[in-house]
């Protein structure tokens, strides 16, 4: 049983904690913080997973990134990173934050949503490569691997480009 909240500043040391045993490293806790500290920031989408006692065990951050498109930017969503405690994976709790966060994305009146991520994974949540959606991504990876979500059926039939994250996000891999 576990339930998914919005962080509180109480949250932070944790997050960062289940980011740096998941990832086995440190980039994407520091990744989390730079955007934090960014206008790219959306508090209401920087998500928890918490068991019925309150231990948070998972985090998933969906922050602001835009599409460069010929006539301007249009904002979107980029979902990254997510982690679950090791010794928590396997258990659906990714699912629930990824399926959470697009819920709430969604009632915020956002339209659509980036990811740079597992293929088999992914789709399970409505999330396609963006290619077939004229969306191109930054980084030189495979087609299959960087993957769009419409919140909003056809929120993306008019908008073409490629997206542009924030500085922050080329510190990690
Ligand atoms: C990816 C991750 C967040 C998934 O959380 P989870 O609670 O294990 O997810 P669920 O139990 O809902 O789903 C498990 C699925 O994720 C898959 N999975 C596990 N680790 C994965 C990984 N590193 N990359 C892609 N898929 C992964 C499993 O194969 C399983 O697939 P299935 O549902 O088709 O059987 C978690 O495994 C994790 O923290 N991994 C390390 C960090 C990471 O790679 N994050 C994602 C990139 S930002």
């Amino acid at each position: 049983m576990y339930s998914v909240r919005p962080e509180k500043n109480e949250d932070y040391a944790v997050i960062k904690e289940i980011n740096d045993l998941a990832f086995n490293g440190e980039g994407e806790g520091k990744l989390i913080e730079l955007i934090r500290g960014s206008d790219h920031f959306i508090p209401e989408l920087s998500l928890v997973a918490e068991d019925i006692e309150g231990k948070v065990v998972g985090h998933i951050l969906f922050s602001l990134v835009h599409i460069q498109t010929e006539t301007g930017l249009i904002p979107t969503l980029a979902l990254a990173p997510m982690a679950v405690l090791p010794a928590y994976q396997n258990q659906g709790i990714g699912s629930i934050l990824v399926r959470s966060g697009l819920e709430r994305a969604k009632e915020l009146g956002y339209t659509h949503v980036v990811v740079l991520g597992h293929p088999n994974f992914y789709p399970k949540f409505g999330f396609i490569p963006s290619i077939k959606k004229g969306i191109e991504s930054p980084f030189a990876v495979p087609e299959e691997v960087f993957m769009v979500a419409e919140l909003a059926e056809g929120s993306l039939d008019q908008i073409q480009g490629k997206v542009i994250y924030p500085p922050a996000f080329e510190t990690v891999s």
